[in-house]
């Protein structure tokens, strides 16, 4: 990736024509591998953080599926714009909820606020990212590991974090407070049947 992809401006220049685009792999695709994961979640009760939204439209398909407490953050304003219009577009209202942050800095909690809390009961049931994880990366290991910490204060203690990536060693990086396994390896498609096997990895972080 350019190194330029952890930088806000680039994101704002992109976002400002941008209205629609999957990294990696479709809402579709990335739900059918969250789908044992939501199974367990009562979705009425679930408290579900999307971080980096950019113009996905994950939360639609998190919506779809009755999940409607859905926090969308992203760091730059335009991103979460392109949200709150694709919800509108799909739905004809907006439910869920928007904000700006920064995930190495500090992130929101269920209801709004950003101070931080020793309870559960005010933290995210699942935080999800599609790339994000990448985009920091481009920043250095320190920033994902700032990245890491700020998910955790907002994470309930039962939670997991669901990081997809196109990097086989994304988090491989040490002093993380998760536990770090591969939850789906999906191949990427091939041009030719005799090109190399590329995956995008799936990751599953469970506080230590
Ligand atoms: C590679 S894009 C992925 C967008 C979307 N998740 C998808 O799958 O299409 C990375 C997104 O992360 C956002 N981002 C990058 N660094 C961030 C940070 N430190 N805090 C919050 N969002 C960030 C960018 O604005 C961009 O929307």
């Amino acid at each position: 990736m350019p190194t330029d992809f952890d930088k806000r401006a680039y994101w704002h220049h992109r976002f400002s024509t941008e209205t629609s685009f999957e990294w990696l792999l479709s809402s579709t695709e990335f739900i059918a591998i969250l789908k044992p994961l939501l199974a367990i979640l009562e979705p009425s009760s679930t408290r579900i953080l999307h971080l980096g939204s950019g113009t996905s439209d994950l939360q639609n398909h998190l919506r779809q599926l009755d999940f409607l407490d859905v926090t969308n953050v992203d760091y730059e304003p335009l991103a979460v714009e392109r949200g709150r219009q694709l919800e509108q577009q799909v739905f004809g209202d907006v439910k869920m909820k928007y904000a700006v942050a920064d995930a190495t800095k500090s992130l929101p909690l269920p209801n709004g606020s950003n101070a931080q809390s020793p309870h559960n009961d005010n933290k995210f049931d699942l935080v999800v990212d599609k790339s994000t994880a990448d985009a920091v990366s481009c920043g250095g290991d320190e920033q994902v590991r700032r990245m890491a910490h700020c998910v955790r204060e907002c994470l309930a203690d039962h939670a997991v974090w669901v990081s997809m990536s196109y990097s086989a060693s994304r988090f491989d990086i040490g002093e993380l407070p998760f536990d770090v396994e591969v939850l789906a390896k999906v191949p990427t498609p091939k041009n030719n049947a005799t090109d190399p096997d590329i995956f995008h990895w799936c990751y599953l972080l469970r506080p230590k």
